[in-house]
């Protein structure tokens, strides 16, 4: 994102599948620097949408059709997004794989729930435990056209206690991504994010 001419603030739509709760730390967060201006869901009825409805932000909801193709889906859903006219696209709990169109449209930033490399994938938590880790974490970082791979922004890591089950460890997670994920969008809000190849040097 450009940031030396900019003049308004930018304009973020965050993608969600369920509950949301990393969608609401964005929500409750004082100085993220942007606009939550779209929340858009691939689930109809989630409880993302209320906490979005709640905070009087724009909603939408793109559903694959059984009987399209996921090309039609995706296709759908750029346009909603490209409607909204972002500057940035948050994957908050967004469970489903964007192609290289989507991803190289928008600067796109997802949140996971393990330090990166380690536990790609939708079961990181359960992962971990059945590895017998002693140590996992959050991974804030750019999207690229692979699952949870693209250039990381910040990292946290969460200790893992004997006795963790996939939840236990999850619900401590979570709570480090509440705090990490509206940083890293801050961060990039404010311009104070640079990229180079893998690398993101944060000033
Ligand atoms: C989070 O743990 C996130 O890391 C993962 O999906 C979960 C979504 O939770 N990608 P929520 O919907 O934000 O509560």
């Amino acid at each position: 994102m450009p940031q030396a001419a900019r003049v308004s603030r930018p304009r973020i739509v965050v993608l969600i599948s369920g509950s949301g709760s990393n969608l609401q730390a964005l929500i409750d967060s004082d100085d993220l620097g942007g606009d939550l201006v779209l929340v858009v869901s691939d689930r109809p009825a989630v409880a993302g949408l209320d906490r979005a409805g709640r905070a009087g932000i724009e909603t939408a909801t793109v559903a694959p059709d059984p009987e399209d193709s996921r090309a039609a889906w995706e296709m759908a859903l750029v346009d909603t997004v490209a409607q909204a006219n972002p500057d940035l696209v948050v994957l908050a709990g967004f469970m489903k794989i964007l192609s290289g169109s989507f991803v190289n449209r928008w600067p796109t930033v997802n949140v996971h729930p393990s330090l990166l490399p380690a536990f790609p994938g939708a079961h990181a938590p359960e992962e971990a435990i059945a590895w017998g880790v002693k140590v996992s974490g959050v991974t804030v970082h750019f999207v690229d056209e692979q699952v949870d791979n693209g250039p990381i922004i910040l990292q946290e890591s969460v200790v893992v206690e004997s006795g963790d089950t996939a939840d236990t460890l999850h619900a401590r997670i979570q709570t480090v991504e509440h705090r990490l994920l509206p940083q890293a969008i801050a961060l990039i809000c404010a311009g104070r994010t640079q990229r180079d190849g893998r690398h993101v040097r944060t000033q």
